[in-house]
């Protein structure tokens, strides 16, 4: 892979802010900081195009003494067996499941997958952690 060197200008105070993100955050140097968030950018890019194959994971915390909730969630998941490629199931007490799934497809049909998933009745938590297939980012 080439690398190509550019120049930015920028205001004194706002690289200032920027160094001490990249103190915090343990960036080696400002060059790895700014790729970590032009990755990040193109990431959320595509997810906002919706119609462009992305990766993620939907995290469900919830009862499964909660009448019907269990078999509700896996009826959502089977209706979408091509979007979601693989679920990991913890117990994580007596009363509580905890839930990861690994989902791949448009970034519309994805969020729409999460939504109903994390707003179904019962549901304690959920979220969505979008990340990418890595086919349109290098
Ligand atoms: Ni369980």
């Amino acid at each position: 892979m080439a690398l190509t060197r550019f120049g930015i200008s920028l205001d004194e105070e706002l690289l200032g802010q920027f160094d001490d993100m990249i103190a915090s955050r343990g960036w080696a140097n400002r060059s790895e900081a700014l790729r970590d968030l032009i990755r990040d950018a193109l990431v959320r890019q595509e997810w906002e195009a919706g119609s462009v194959e992305t990766a993620g994971t939907i995290t469900l915390v919830y009862s499964h003494e909660t009448r019907e909730l269990a078999e509700t969630l896996n009826d959502i998941q089977h209706s979408h067996h091509d979007a979601v490629v693989s679920s990991m199931h913890i117990h994580l007490d007596e009363h509580k499941c905890l839930e990861v799934l690994v989902v791949r497809g448009q970034g519309k049909v994805i969020r729409a997958i999460a939504d109903r998933l994390i707003g179904t009745r019962g549901v304690l938590h959920g979220s969505l952690s979008m990340t990418t297939t890595g086919r349109h980012i290098k």
